[in-house]
Parts: C-alpha cells; sequence; structure tokens
C-alpha cells in the first residue's frame, strides 16, 4: 500500500500457491509430452514442448479469466483472486516458451531475421486456411508482457490504478487474438476435432460466468430504495447484517458497504482503492475493513487504511430508528470521521 518499491511479500499462502502452480505446471508438461510420445511418436521433442506449453497456457488464460466472476459468485474462489498476479506471470512465461520454441522452429533456419520472417514469410491476410496466424500470438505475448512487467503494486501505484486498471483489460483483447491465432492456425491443418471443442467450451464457460455475474451485478445496482426522511434512506434492517460483515447498496450510483462492528454501524466507499475491490464483500479484521480481494484495510470510523498507510475512501452517515437502518448517501471527503450509528 505504498508508492515506493518493494519486492514481492512472499506470505506463506502466496508461496503454497505459487507450489502448487508450479507443481501442476510441471505435471500438465510431463503428463503432455509424454502422451503425445505414445499416441504421436512421429512428433519432434520441440513440436511436443511447442504444442504442451501452448495448451497449457490457454488453459491458465481461461482460468485467470473465470477468476474474477467466479469469486464474485462464490467466496470460495477468493483464494484464486488473491493468487491471480502470480498465475498472470506464469501463463507470460509458459506463452513465452511456446513462441520461443515456434520462433526457433519456424523462423530461425533461413537467412532472414526471425522476427522479420514472423512477420514477412507469410502475408496471406485475404486467406482464411492460409492467414498468418503467429502474427496474432506475437500481439498477444506483448500485451501478456506489458502486463506481467507492471504487474507488481509499485506500477500500480505509480501509473494509478486507473491507467493500470484499463491496461490489465486489454487481456480480453488478447484472448480474442489467441482465440483466432488457434482458429487460423491450427484448426485449419489439424483434423481432429478437439481443438474446437476445447476453445468453444472455453469461450462459453467464459461468457456464461460474465454475463450471470453482469446481470447479478445489474440487479443490486438497481434496487430502488423509497422510504426516504431528512435525506436518509431505508436500507434494511439492523439484524440483516451479521456481525463483522457488511450488506452492500448502490444509491444515486454510490456504492455503500454498511458494516456491523462492536455494537455500532458504519458506512463506507464500497470500492477498494487498489484494484476496485468490493470492500463489503470482505470482513473485519483486527479491527480493520479488510478487502476481500488483496487484503488492502480501512479503520471503519474514517476510512483510512491503518498507519502507515495512506490509502482513503468517502465515509457516509447512517442511522438506526427502530432497528431499521438508515443511510445517508452523500459521502463525506475520503477519510473523514463518523462516529457510527450505535445499535
Ligand atoms: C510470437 C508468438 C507466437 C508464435 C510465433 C506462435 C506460433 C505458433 C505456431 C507455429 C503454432 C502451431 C504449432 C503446431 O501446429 O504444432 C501455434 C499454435 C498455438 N499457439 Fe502459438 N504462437 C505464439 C504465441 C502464442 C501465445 C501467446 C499463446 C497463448 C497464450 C499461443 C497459443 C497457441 C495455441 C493454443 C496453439 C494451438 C496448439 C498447438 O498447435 O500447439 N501462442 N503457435
Ligand atoms: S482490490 Fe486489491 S486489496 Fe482491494
Amino acid at each position: 500500500m505504498s508508492a515506493s518499491y518493494t519486492a514481492v511479500g512472499w506470505n506463506r499462502q502466496k508461496k503454497y500457491y505459487d507450489w502448487l502452480i508450479f507443481g501442476f505446471c510441471v505435471l500438465y508438461l510431463s503428463l503432455f509430452v509424454w502422451l503425445t510420445a505414445i499416441y504421436n511418436p512421429q512428433y519432434t521433442f520441440e513440436t511436443m514442448l511447442i504444442r504442451a506449453t501452448a495448451t497449457l497456457a490457454v488453459l491458465l488464460l481461461h482460468v485467470i479469466l473465470a477468476t474474477g466472476p467466479l469469486a464474485r459468485l462464490n467466496r470460495k474462489f477468493l483464494p484464486l483472486l488473491y493468487n491471480r498476479r502470480h498465475l498472470g506471470v506464469t501463463m507470460f512465461t509458459v506463452a513465452l516458451v511456446h513462441s520461443g520454441f515456434s520462433i526457433l522452429q519456424f523462423h530461425s533456419l533461413g537467412n532472414t531475421n526471425p522476427f522479420v520472417s514472423l512477420f514477412t514469410s507469410n502475408t496471406q491476410f485475404n486467406s482464411v486456411s492460409q492467414f498468418p496466424f503467429q502474427a496474432l500470438g506475437f500481439f498477444a505475448l506483448i500485451i501478456f508482457f506489458l502486463m506481467a512487467i507492471t504487474s507488481h503494486d509499485f506500477w500500480l501505484h505509480n501509473l494509478s490504478p486507473k491507467v493500470w486498471k484499463t491496461l490489465h483489460m486489454f487481456v480480453y483483447l488478447a484472448y480474442f487474438l489467441i482465440i483466432m491465432h488457434v482458429m487460423l492456425g491450427v484448426v485449419q491443418y489439424e483434423t481432429n476435432p478437439v481443438f474446437v471443442v476445447m476453445i468453444a467450451a472455453g469461450a462459453g464457460t467464459l461468457i456464461t460466468l460474465h454475463v450471470i455475474t453482469g446481470i447479478k451485478e445489474v440487479k443490486k445496482d438497481n434496487r430502488v430504495f423509497n422510504i426516504k426522511k431528512e435525506g436518509y434512506v431505508y436500507v434494511c434492517n439492523v439484524n440483516d447484517i451479521d456481525e463483522s460483515r457488511a450488506k452492500i447498496f448502490c444509491i444515486d450510483t454510490e456504492r455503500i458497504a454498511v458494516y456491523k462492528h462492536d455494537g455500532k454501524l458504519y458506512a463506507i466507499n464500497n470500492v477498494c482503492k487498489h484494484q476496485g475491490g468490493p470492500l463489503g464483500e470482505g470482513k473485519i479484521l483486527d479491527g480493520c475493513i479488510t478487502c476481500p480481494w488483496h487484503g488492502y484495510q480501512y479503520l471503519p470510523g474514517n476510512g483510512q487504511s491503518p498507519p502507515p498507510f495512506k490509502e482513503k475512501v468517502s465515509t457516509y452517515d447512517t442511522r438506526i430508528d427502530g432497528g431499521k437502518v438508515w443511510l445517508h448517501p452523500t459521502p463525506y471527503p475520503e477519510g473523514t470521521d463518523r462516529p457510527g450509528a450505535i445499535i
């Protein structure tokens, strides 16, 4: 939560996940090469490696893209979200191995510079079956590279969360490029339908997950709050909120998390300053509202991160009247102390 560079803080949980990712990758690559050697012994080791790393990178890319909506639908997937950047860097590394071996195998044997050959050896842009699909993989790889090198929080703070998030949204363009890389590449000359089936299943799953999550969010945002009194809006009953947890309300475009803590109700802006995580889906740990995505913390009374951190979010007034919770949707400046409503 600071703007100066600090090395990645590998806590026990992150180490555990990194070993899990590493173990899975090694197992996948070994199995792929072993099974190919049995069923397709005519392939060279380089071709096996190109195919093994290509399919692994695409599998990891699907997991990465599914993590966001899955974590919104079920809290059990939050650890995946917490470790998503490590998975992204792993995916880039695996894709880099695939790209490197492909360039070596297909472009480094002639007199032309391999990177020039990548773009000039095939220029049949108006043919579907002969399309220069490798260039699409190259552009996707550049996007993954930019995402991987800016994945550390140092870049998030220096580029600003808005620019960082925009850059990382290019992952969807990269995903599209990869789909086309496969559809205009291997699918054109490989008779085995497994590639089409897997790409269709993967893209179908991703689209379904994103649509379901989107519908859920829109429903939450469109809830109408009709009962109003002196600028306050009736939102729920005190008992609807669990201790150390929150409920999220979207009123006049303000997303507000109302937390119950130590006999009081506090309201803060729901959007985490790190990457916009939903603070109201977190819980209070050690007296601090803790973002469910990567653990940034804020004090319930003033929306400030505990020192030495400097992040702060807006606060709001709450009132309790006969067990009913009333919320004033006008934000106080970020980090403003509010007393909270006594239960
Ligand atoms: C400079 C960048 C890249 C080059 C030159 C390249 C080249 C190739 C080549 C030549 C093939 C066909 C291999 C074969 O039929 O055996 C291929 C297939 C494939 N590539 Fe790439 N690629 C690049 C980047 C990427 C990236 C970034 C990804 C995914 C993250 C990717 C995923 C795939 C997949 C899934 C296949 C189909 C499976 C296969 O046939 O191996 N490629 N690529
Ligand atoms: S979004 Fe990363 S900690 Fe909140």
